[in-house]
């Protein structure tokens, strides 16, 4: 058991309040505006494709675990029949990315969801996540899930609750900052300062 109290954190290591939220049904669509987007399905994704979207979305919010992860790890879930990867198209460009994982029998993962900077406070967040709610309840799942983290946008849990997603779980995520591992620029994530120098 945890004492209440502060903690301190080992040297190189950061620390994000991780939030788990479901869904048992469809929720009512939000209307948004409707800008040119379209969605594409991606199947069988090349491996530097998806890292390269992926670190352009997720670089400032911390996101490492696909850049790390072996080749053939990575190769394996984004290439399996169960897990379905979307692009976010803006004006021709790759510009959002949705991963749905229906490896679990019955659920749905929101595994992967964002859109790049520009387009974040345009409504495409909106439209995105309308879209992957079509897909994922046109499966036969009866919970969609999906978690998100205090290094994330600051409107992420927010955006997913209006979405109709509820809290179930909340944890602490401990790892090494990837900036300090050399895995991420060091000027990434502002909002969750380097303590400490690269080796
Ligand atoms: C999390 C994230 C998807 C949230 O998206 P966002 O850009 O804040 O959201 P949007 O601008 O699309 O929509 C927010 C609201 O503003 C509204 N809005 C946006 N532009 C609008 C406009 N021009 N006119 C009217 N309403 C507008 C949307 O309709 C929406 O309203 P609603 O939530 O009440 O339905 C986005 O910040 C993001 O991708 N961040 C980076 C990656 C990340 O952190 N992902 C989450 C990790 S799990």
């Amino acid at each position: 058991m945890l004492a209440d109290h502060y903690h301190d954190l080992p040297a190189r290591k950061i620390a994000a309040v991780v939030t788990h939220l479901e869904m048992h049904a469809l929720p009512p669509l939000h209307r948004g505006p409707e800008g040119d987007w379209s969605l594409r399905r991606v199947v069988s994704p090349d491996l530097a494709w998806f890292r390269a979207l992926y670190r352009r979305i997720g670089e400032n919010w911390l996101w490492y675990s696909r850049l790390v992860m072996p080749d053939a790890d990575l190769a394996a879930i984004l290439r399996s029949p169960q897990v379905e990867v979307y692009a976010l198209e803006s004006e021709g460009h790759d510009e959002g990315l949705l991963e749905l994982d229906f490896r679990t029998p019955g659920d749905c993962e929101l595994a992967f969801f964002g859109v790049t900077a520009p387009l974040i406070g345009s409504g495409a967040g909106r439209w995105l996540m309308n879209r992957a709610l079509e897909r994922a309840w046109s499966a036969p799942v009866s919970r969609v899930w999906v978690h998100t983290c205090s290094f994330d946008h600051p409107s992420a849990l927010a955006f997913y609750q209006r979405s109709g997603f509820l809290p179930f779980r909340r944890q602490i995520e401990i790892v090494d900052d990837p900036r300090l591992a050399g895995i991420l620029p060091l000027t990434a994530a502002p909002h969750v300062p380097v303590i400490g120098t690269p080796r």
